[in-house]
């Protein structure tokens, strides 16, 4: 039977549908450089989702790059991957992995080396996304695999109210400074229509989203970004539950012998298509 969407055999497709996902990466040559971010995510785990979602030589899309784990797994897996980023620092620190970093027998090796490397080809554009997204022509990607801010900032009152790691920028348009969740949401609702413009018919949006927890209640902020996207025309297709084993961190002993405040050490991977 032709295989309609990736290049993976049934038992390599199947074990990819499990709804729990664990990964235990080691750090690859480019993250000594790639770990200022904070967030940024492996390449080899984008790499395993870059291939259940396109075939060789797709494009894919990432409109929040950071410092390029989804262009690195792009890489890896000879798919071409656009990106958009709006901290140029992030920018620079992709750039100059490009030049000091080529791609040899599916891993990263210095520029140097003296067996040679492919030159990495993934570009990356300085911008904001929701501004940068309408260049593109209608249909133009084949994924859209995307790893964005988890909701707003706020002042961390305290464990009982607020668990999460918070990042800070200076720019208005960062999706991470809005000023509320329903704010948040709008910008991923205006997004998500550009994202369905762009996106061919029967493929995928794929987000990385973490929950949070919030004046001391559970945000179940994957299933909210899911719901945005679902009201404007995405057919929600799943969730995996991401685990990512190598940077788990010992158990935060909040309100212990209180109240239940969970350690939030999982993140959902929500996987949207465009039905037509
Ligand atoms: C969770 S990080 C992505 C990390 C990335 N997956 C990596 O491996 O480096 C989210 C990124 O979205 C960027 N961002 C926030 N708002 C944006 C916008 N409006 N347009 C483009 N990028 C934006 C932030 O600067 C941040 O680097």
């Amino acid at each position: 039977m032709e295989n309609r969407l990736n290049d993976l055999n049934g038992s390599q497709w199947l074990y990819w549908t499990n709804s729990i996902y664990e990964t235990n990466f080691p750090p690859d040559q480019t993250f000594p450089r790639r770990k200022a971010h904070g967030a940024m995510k492996p390449p080899e785990l984008m790499a395993e989702i870059i291939t259940f979602f396109t075939k060789a030589g797709e494009v894919i899309l990432d409109p929040f790059a950071g410092v390029g784990g989804t262009l690195l797994g792009a890489e890896l897996t000879g798919r071409r991957a656009v990106g958009i980023e709006l901290n140029p620092e992030w920018v620079r620190v992709y750039q100059e992995l490009r030049q000091d970093f080529r791609a040899f027998g599916g891993a990263f090796v210095p520029a140097a080396n003296p067996e040679g490397g492919r030159l990495l080809g993934a570009e990356l554009i300085l911008g904001d996304c929701l501004a940068v997204m309408r260049r593109f022509p209608d249909e133009s990607f084949a994924a859209i695999i995307t790893d964005p801010p988890y909701g707003c900032h706020h002042r961390i009152n305290g464990f009982k109210e607020e668990t999460n790691f918070s990042m800070f920028s200076i720019n208005a348009a960062d999706f991470g400074n809005s000023e509320s969740y329903q704010d948040y949401l709008e910008k991923i609702r205006v997004f998500g229509n550009e994202a369905l413009r762009i996106l061919q018919p029967k493929r995928y949006l794929v987000l990385l989203i973490g929950d949070r927890f919030h004046r001391g209640e559970y945000l179940p902020l994957g299933t909210m970004v899911a719901e945005t996207l679902r009201n404007i025309g995405f057919r929600w297709k799943g969730i995996r539950i991401w685990w990512n084993k190598a940077t788990q961190r010992p158990l935060k002993p909040y309100a212990v012998k209180s109240c239940f405040v969970p350690n939030i050490t999982h993140q959902n991977i929500i996987i949207l298509r465009k039905e037509s």
